[in-house]
């Protein structure tokens, strides 16, 4: 299969243009590497079958897009590239929204022009339903989100939806929780389990806010590359909206408890007040994609955590050749 995957330098987008190498598909990854890190791509532009791997440095918002996806004539876009974070996005929503509507957009059009029907993309199941009273939610559920960046993911949708009326693209939109794992950027304000990790590896005291009693639905990063793999090889006749997620949730200070264990020495997190507009609870009941997509976690909390703090771990490791210089 050709493939075609925006935010390819990304920590998702990476970690599928791994799989979809690792399973026989050819792959032209685009990125504007905003947050992305080419570093990420190192094992890809590695692979060793000559062509089967492609990086364009390209922003989904360029009028370019249309000849580069033209160009690569894929039978499948993956459409990750975002602004991802939920702040930025209400402090520069105009920012967000080019990103994230007039960039979903753009992928539309240019798939639109070059006839291809498959579209899978990264929704945001965390931001889709607002605060839900019974958890965990199904697709059923009416979208109610609250910030900038839920708005236009949840727009996101609605134009691929009505793309499929007009024209008969296909597209699968996977609403993913809260994703964990190895490449997650460990420096930003990315995800919890990102910060806390790094923190405690580096002897840095871990902030709560609240009283970390708010839950989240962790999903690892390896289960939802396998959610879309499994999105972009589905028969033409799946379209619509698939929640990713475990149904379960995990607290912050669970989190911290989970972590703290698999790292010596770290320190009792700090309790800060709690953060205004931040959901008490989500859990995604994700029972459509396993009954379509033949999708469900695979990787316990527990275990991909142990990963991701192996990856953490590794990453972070001064670097020897700083230690002599210094
Ligand atoms: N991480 C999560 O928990 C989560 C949850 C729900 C949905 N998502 C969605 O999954 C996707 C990937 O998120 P991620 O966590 O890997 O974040 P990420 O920031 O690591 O990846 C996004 C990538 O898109 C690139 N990008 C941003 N704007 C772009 C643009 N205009 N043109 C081209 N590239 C651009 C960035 O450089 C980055 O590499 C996003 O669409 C995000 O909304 C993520």
């Amino acid at each position: 299969m050709r493939t075609f995957v925006t935010g390819a330098a990304g920590f998702i987008g990476s970690t599928l243009v791994d799989r979809l190498l690792a399973d026989g598909h050819r792959v032209v990854g685009i990125d504007n590497l905003t947050t992305g890190d080419l570093a990420n791509l190192n094992q890809a532009l590695a692979f060793h079958a000559p062509g089967r791997f492609t990086f364009v440095q390209a922003d989904v918002q360029s009028p370019e897009l249309s000849d580069i996806v033209a160009g690569s004539n894929p039978d499948v876009i993956f459409h990750l590239a975002a602004q991802v974070d939920v702040r930025i996005s209400v402090a520069d929503p105009l920012l967000d929204a080019r990103n994230n509507v007039l960039g979903t957009i753009n992928v539309c059009e240019a798939a639109r022009a070059a006839g291809v029907r498959r579209i899978v993309y990264a929704a945001s199941g965390g931001s889709r339903y607002g605060a839900p009273l019974a958890l965990p939610v199904d697709e059923e559920t009416p979208a109610h989100p609250l910030s900038p960046y839920g708005v236009a993911k949840m727009v996101g949708e609605l134009y691929l939806g009505a793309y499929a009326q007009m024209y008969d693209i296909a597209p699968i939109c996977l609403a993913l929780a809260n994703v964990y794992g190895p490449r997650q950027n460990p420096h930003g304000e990315a995800g919890v389990v990102a910060m806390f990790g790094s923190a405690m590896l580096q002897g840095r005291p871990v902030n709560i806010y609240g009283d970390g009693t708010a839950s989240r639905d962790y999903v690892y990063v390896g289960d939802v590359v396998e959610a879309f793999a499994r999105a972009g090889e589905s028969s033409l006749d799946i379209t619509g909206t698939f929640n990713i997620g475990t149904g379960q949730q995990v607290t912050v200070r669970e989190v911290h408890r989970v972590m703290a264990a698999l790292v010596d020495g770290s320190l009792p997190p700090n309790f800060a007040a709690a953060r205004t507009g931040e959901l008490q609870a989500i859990a995604l009941d994700a029972a459509a994609a396993e009954a379509s997509l033949g999708w469900k976690p695979a990787v316990g909390f527990t275990e991909g955590i142990e990963r991701t703090v192996s990856w953490l771990r590794a990453t972070l490791a001064p670097d020897p050749a700083e230690l002599i210089g210094a």
